[in-house]
């Protein structure tokens, strides 16, 4: 039979085709948006800035449960920073949640009345922000703020005390009589969450993060640009979203609880004398919390202020912010970020860091 092609000529064409396959297939595909093109990722799924002034605010935040007002705010404000909530008087919301260290406490679990440490090694999430969040508590227990401010109140290893004991406590104190009187119209439990609840609605901050989203160009730098785009199109954003970057949903972790750290971090440090939840999960079950009705399903964390929070994670295991970023991307979108990756999307973190925005508070 006569060979139409020449084995030759066909070996040629192969070894050609296989060289230049680098330049036919599609590169890794790597987003790159313009900055007008980032900014409108970010604002078309409702990744907004933090309103700047009050009025605005109050489209935002406002409880139709709980409508807020000059008077309330400030009676909330000095029930978040007044002890007398406390059994032995030395404990205020301020005292877990400092408001100029992120709005968390740094430890990596809470210590409450008489020392007590949180029974289930809970860190303390920022209060920061939190009134954005659809859901309260790492469990998403508490609906609001205003719900949520009950339980640290009454946690035998928090503030330690009963509704009945602070509304006693209250109505011998006149200033708080006065106040309460003005605000609603008498002393009750409800009434303490719903003053500081209104309060939590003011603490907002805003930086770097949202000058960009406001028009800035130059608020955030390239690389922080770089990492924007990285958790806006490799799925961060799924989880991590809405004004506060986070707080909207709960979700699973880990979710590909099979893939192992050490397989693509070796120098992450692990203790190998862990008592993992199974061997397949890398942290360390400490405290023994496993999220909602323990599926390992936790309210998605706030990471506005992120990188003034450590130690991470429910349980404040990982005190490395690249860690738990490595983490992320592993365990919950199956991907291994490089270093270089890693240190855009920390840089964009840091954009996240603000300044309380001063209201001017008007009724
Ligand atoms: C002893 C330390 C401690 C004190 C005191 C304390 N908290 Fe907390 N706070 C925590 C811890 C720990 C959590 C997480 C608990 C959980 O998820 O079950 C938390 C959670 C929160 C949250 C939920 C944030 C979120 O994103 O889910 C808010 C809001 C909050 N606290 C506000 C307050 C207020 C208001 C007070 C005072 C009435 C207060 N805290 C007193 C430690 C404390
Ligand atoms: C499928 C949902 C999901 C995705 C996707 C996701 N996260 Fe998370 N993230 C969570 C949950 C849930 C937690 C809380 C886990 C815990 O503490 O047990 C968390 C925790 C974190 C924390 C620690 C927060 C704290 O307060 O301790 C950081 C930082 C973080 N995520 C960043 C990222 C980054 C960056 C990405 C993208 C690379 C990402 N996440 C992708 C759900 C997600």
């Amino acid at each position: 039979m006569k060979k139409l092609i020449h084995p030759i000529t066909v070996a040629l064409f192969v070894i050609i085709f296989v060289l230049s396959l680098p330049f036919i297939l599609p590169k890794k595909q790597i987003i790159k948006y313009s900055d007008d093109e980032l900014r409108k990722a970010a604002l078309s799924t409702n990744m907004l800035a933090v309103p700047k002034t009050y009025e605005a605010l109050l489209k935002v935040i406002d409880n139709p449960e709980n409508p807020m007002s000059a008077q309330k705010i400030a009676l909330g404000r000095k029930l978040f920073f007044d002890p007398l909530l406390s059994r032995h008087k030395d404990i205020s919301c301020a005292s877990c949640h400092i408001l100029e260290e992120g709005g968390d406490d740094n430890l990596p679990t809470a210590i409450g009345d008489e020392g007590k440490a949180n029974p289930s090694h809970l860190n303390a999430p920022t209060v920061l922000n939190a009134a954005l969040a659809k859901r309260q508590f790492w469990d998403g227990n508490a609906k609001d703020v205003e719900e949520q401010a009950g339980g640290p109140i009454q946690a035998h290893f928090e503030m330690n005390m009963t509704p009945v004991e602070i509304e006693e406590r209250l109505k011998n104190t006149p200033e708080y009589v006065t106040k309460f009187e003005k605000v609603f119209d008498k002393i009750s439990f409800e009434n303490v969450r719903k003053a500081i609840g209104a309060y939590e609605r003011t603490l907002l901050t805003y930086g770097a993060y949202d000058k960009f989203l406001d028009g800035d160009n130059n608020a955030i730098n390239e690389k922080a640009k770089k990492g924007m785009t990285i958790f806006l199109t490799k799925g961060c954003k799924g989880c991590h979203t809405g004004m506060s970057v986070g707080g909207q949903s709960l979700q699973k972790f880990p979710l590909r609880p099979d893939a192992r750290i050490h397989d693509f971090r070796p120098n992450l440090e692990i203790n190998p004398d862990l008592k993992i939840i199974d061997k397949r999960f890398p942290f360390e079950n400490r405290g023994g919390f496993l999220g909602k009705d323990g599926n390992q399903i936790f309210r998605v964390p706030i990471l506005r202020n992120i990188t003034k929070t450590s130690p991470y994670f429910h349980n404040g295991s990982i005190k490395d912010i690249e860690d738990a970023v490595t983490i992320m991307g592993r365990h919950q979108l199956g991907l291994n970020f490089t270093k270089e990756e890693i240190e855009e999307i920390v840089e964009f973190l840091k954009t996240l860091e603000g300044e309380l925005v001063d209201y001017k508070i008007v009724d």
